[in-house]
């Protein structure tokens, strides 16, 4: 087959949602779907269960097993899908927005009670960032919720999407009685002890059609007529177009655990969700289809069990075939390097790859030569854009608890950064160093793995810091800002400066203060 067929077949995405509202359920689902596994519960030992939070090490376990699961492949329709997993727990939210660098769609699931929920702003946020196409599902029909349009309304302010509704609930919880397929033009009645086998589809073309009556009640049929009459009114017709460039979400309604609506979520995102597109580096825009190799480092996973220190760097085909054993280029390090067992990822199953064309993700053993965002090509030197570092939420101070160990340390703090366990900053007026984290128990896994993988002992003291922001301007706008605020700059690892607000008032004053300023969420900008 064809580079250029290779890469058509393939649609390489991620499913987002706020904990609990049934990512790993409709996970799942799919997976059924493309036979890539047999039963359900499969995916199961993915999630990182809730009871666990003060037990980081448990969590850790958790999160090893779902290695397994960070990319999963699946056969539908002769496409070759691939979901990136990505994690739910918040602690791990910077996981997930690296996850979706690699992505090149995504679909965002919420549930019908609850709404939008605040992971589910901040994730929807960084995808809107890079235009990348969204798919609304809102699940858990079978239970009561919110009504639909007022969930549309919330959706449009919350997550600044711009949506159509694809398909619409007739009822919802014990009256529901499936939706009305506006995509399709058909009728899906729910069964809710059904299988997706049972899933009865009447095709009707014509809201008018007194089938329509018979199969939900008259009063279910005439609410549903009115309805989608406003939806006309109020929402733009789906326009693929408008969909790829990140500026209209097509939304469905159903019941991922029933495998109700599960089907046609599929069905449409095959049709109209893109392609491996190219990418963004420093030097040019690469195509999927060149010839040559090229690929990004997007997640590293360090191995916590002692006696398999490996880690597992994540790589993104962005354009040419991977092939094993074969020597490409380390950009960042300028030497080259080859893998004997780059693997792929399925559901619980993993395998040795002889090739991998872009929109793959695969696996490859690390000694600790990667750091996120380092690019791989066969050759060329290009720095890809767009694999930033996130703002984080949780600050301490960090200091070395055992003088004699300072290399130890050193050498410790730098490794966890490069695998992006936490952001380092160092603050100007003393020099003393910060750490920041998007989530709270990565304090702890610094301070064991920092222990037991490189003998070093760290302790933490508390500091008051609401956020981290990036800055940027000119020269002049940057130095006021510094001399008047000397105590509240650092710079990051990179030696970026960075303006450290002790609360979000003291944010607000300094951008008021210093409008010539700008102050980013994120490292890229
Ligand atoms: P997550 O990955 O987004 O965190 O959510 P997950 O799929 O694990 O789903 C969270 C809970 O919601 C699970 O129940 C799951 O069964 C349930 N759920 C998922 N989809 C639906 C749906 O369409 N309707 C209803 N009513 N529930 C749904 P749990 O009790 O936490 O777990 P389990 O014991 O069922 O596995």
């Amino acid at each position: 087959m064809s580079l250029s067929a290779e890469i058509n077949k393939r649609r390489t995405f991620g499913i987002i949602s706020h904990p609990d509202a049934g990512k790993t359920t409709l996970t799942e689902k799919l997976l059924l779907f493309g036979g890539a596994i047999q039963i359900a519960g499969a995916v199961k030992s993915n999630k990182i269960k809730k009871a666990a939070t003060s037990d980081f090490m448990e969590i850790e376990r958790q999160r090893g097993i779902s290695v397994a699961t960070s990319v999963m492949a699946f056969d539908y329709k002769d496409l070759k899908i691939n979901i990136l997993d990505t994690p739910g727990h918040e602690d791990f939210a910077e996981d997930t927005y690296r996850t979706l660098t690699a992505v090149d769609s995504v679909i965002v699931v919420i549930d019908v009670a609850k709404g939008v929920e605040p992971q589910t702003e901040k994730l929807v946020a960084v995808c809107r960032r890079r235009n990348t196409p969204v798919i609304v599902f809102v699940n858990k029909l079978d239970r009561e919720g919110k009504d639909a349009f007022d969930l549309l309304d919330e959706i449009e302010k919350k997550l600044g999407l711009n949506v159509t509704p694809l398909s619409w609930p007739i009822g919802m919880g014990q009256r529901f009685k499936g939706v009305y397929s506006i995509y399709e033009k058909n009728l899906i009645l729910f069964n809710p002890h059904g299988k997706q086998e049972e899933e009865e589809t009447i095709q009707i073309t014509d809201l008018k059609d007194p089938r329509l009556d018979k199969e939900v009640t008259q009063a279910a049929a005439d609410t549903l007529r009115e309805e989608v009459e406003v939806i006309k009114g109020l929402y733009p017709d789906f326009d693929q177009e408008y969909y790829l460039a990140g500026e209209l979400s097509p939304v469905f309604f159903g019941s991922a655990v029933n495998n109700f609506g599960v089907r046609e979520l599929l069905d449409c995102f095959v049709e109209v969700a893109p392609a491996p597109l190219a990418r963004e580096t420093e030097e040019r825009v690469i195509e999927p289809d060149e010839n040559v190799f090229s690929g990004f480092i997007f997640k590293i996973h360090a191995n916590m069990d002692p006696n398999h220190r490996d880690r597992i760097a994540f790589l993104r085909i962005c354009s040419g075939v991977f092939e094993r054993n074969t020597n490409y280029l380390h950009v960042r390090q300028a030497r080259k390097l080859k893998f004997s067992n780059p693997t792929s990822f399925m559901a619980d199953k993993k395998t040795v790859i002889d090739e991998a064309y872009p929109g793959d993700v695969i696996g490859l053993y690390d000694s600790g030569n990667f750091k996120i965002g380092d690019s791989l090509t066969s050759g060329e030197v290009l720095h890809f854009k767009g694999i930033p570092s996130f703002s984080p939420e949780q600050f301490r101070y960090v200091n070395n608890a055992d003088p004699l160990k300072t290399k130890q340390l050193a050498k410790g703090l730098d490794q966890l950064m490069d695998e992006g366990v936490a952001q380092l900053f160092s603050r100007e007026l003393d020099g003393r160093k910060i750490i920041g984290t998007v989530g709270a128990l990565q304090f702890d896994v610094i301070q064991y793995r920092l222990e037991h993988e490189y003998g070093a002992k760290v302790s933490y003291e508390p500091v008051v810091l609401n956020r981290a922001c990036w800055i940027s301007g000119d020269d002049k706008a940057i130095n006021e800002l510094i001399s008047r605020r000397r105590k509240d700059i650092a710079k990051d690892k990179d030696g970026k400066l960075v303006f450290l607000a002790e609360s979000a008032w003291a944010l607000k004053m300094a951008q008021d203060n210093h409008p010539e300023v700008q102050f980013h969420f994120s490292s890229e900008f």
